[in-house]
């Protein structure tokens, strides 16, 4: 049986927007559940604004959610360690981020960068750090690492700051890793090379990956099943090799029409029928309803649940099954 790591129940943030007298309830991310097994890699895909970014900080517990449990090893971390700064789920469960540039501080060098968690979380003494670190650049592939331990980050190329962020979530030696969106402020060759390192990270080091991404090619090669996100909901999930071969929500099937064959792109506009996410004072019905070609009279009026299929595959869609969002229990 497979170990499994990480367990999301019905996770939710909704956040309360507009001004005094026009006020709507944004849910960015509503009723997500999925899991992750021990050295596996999910990739989280969804065009920009689907709630990507808000789940990876809901599970690295950067943000607090509305509703939902969080599982980890079993055990609700929310209730054992309610302090968002639980420092042992913090050491287990890390973040890289989207912007290489922003996430490293221009005054200190790598090697500070480096220190901090190893110190925070008493990895290692003082007299064996700095072998620590040059041992963590070896890893991410900064190599030879005494050429980088004393640079600071504005002497790096983009590439090689987003190794210094890898490392950084390394060193405390996490069972996951939340990457969000890490290649794309890369130039393109510069996406292989980091897709690789993860993917040999996860092979030598069963590090765990929740890979954001709205490309769905990167998704494909790196993941081991891919979950698809609309508007704050997930609609899909699949091995990766099922979802790209045949996707069945019509929202998965114009992801993968939108996408070019290699190096995808979801954050350029989509050939549907006009319309918005509905996720602003949502109603019942399924939220792609409006922008889809196949909906159905049902879909405009009760959220679907999910139809489960082969290869621990599922769907939420009436065009496979008739289970109601509300009807539905947990599973
Ligand atoms: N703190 C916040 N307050 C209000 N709205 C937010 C907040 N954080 C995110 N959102 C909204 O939630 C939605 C999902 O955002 P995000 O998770 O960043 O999407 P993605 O990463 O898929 O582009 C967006 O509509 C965004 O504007
Ligand atoms: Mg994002």
């Amino acid at each position: 049986m497979a170990d499994k790591l990480l367990d999301i129940q019905h996770l939710g943030v909704h956040f309360a927007i507009g001004g005094l007298f026009d006020k709507s309830t944004l849910r960015a991310v509503h009723d997500v559940h999925f899991s992750v097994d021990r050295g596996d890699i999910v990739a989280l895909v969804g065009e920009s604004g689907s709630g990507k970014s808000t789940i990876a900080k809901l599970i690295c517990r950067l943000e607090k959610p509305t509703s939902g449990k969080i599982l980890l090893d079993g055990k609700d971390v929310l209730e054992t360690e309610p302090h968002a700064a639980g420092k042992e789920y913090r050491k287990r469960v890390q973040m890289i981020f989207q912007y290489p540039f922003g996430s490293l501080n221009p005054v200190h060098t790598v090697a500070y960068h480096l220190s901090r968690p190893l110190q925070l979380h008493q990895i290692i003494r003082s007299n064996d750090l700095r072998p620590r670190i040059l041992q963590l650049l070896e890893t991410v592939g900064l190599r030879p690492a005494e050429d980088f331990i004393d640079k600071f980050p504005h002497s790096l190329s983009g590439g090689q700051r987003q190794r210094v962020a890898i490392a950084r979530a390394l060193a405390t030696e996490p069972d996951l890793i939340c990457a969000d969106e890490p290649t794309s402020m890369l130039d393109v060759s510069i996406r292989m090379d980091i897709l690789r390192l993860l993917t040999d990270l996860r092979k030598e080091q069963q590090t765990a990956f929740i890979f954001v991404t709205h490309d769905l090619a990167a998704a494909r090669q790196l993941a081991d099943r891919i979950l698809v996100l609309y508007a704050g909901q997930l609609v899909e999930e699949a091995t990766s090799d099922d979802l790209i071969a045949d996707p069945k929500h019509p929202y998965a099937q114009l992801l993968l029409a939108a996408a070019p064959q290699q190096g995808g792109s979801l954050d350029t506009p989509l050939p549907a029928k006009p319309g918005a996410p509905k996720n602003v004072d949502p109603q019942p019905g399924c939220a792609f309803a409006e922008r889809c070609s196949q909906a159905m009279d049902v879909c405009r009026q009760q959220t679907p649940g999910w139809t489960w299929m082969e290869n621990k595959r599922r769907v939420r869609c009436y065009l496979y099954g008739d289970t109601r969002a509300d009807e539905e229990t947990t599973k």
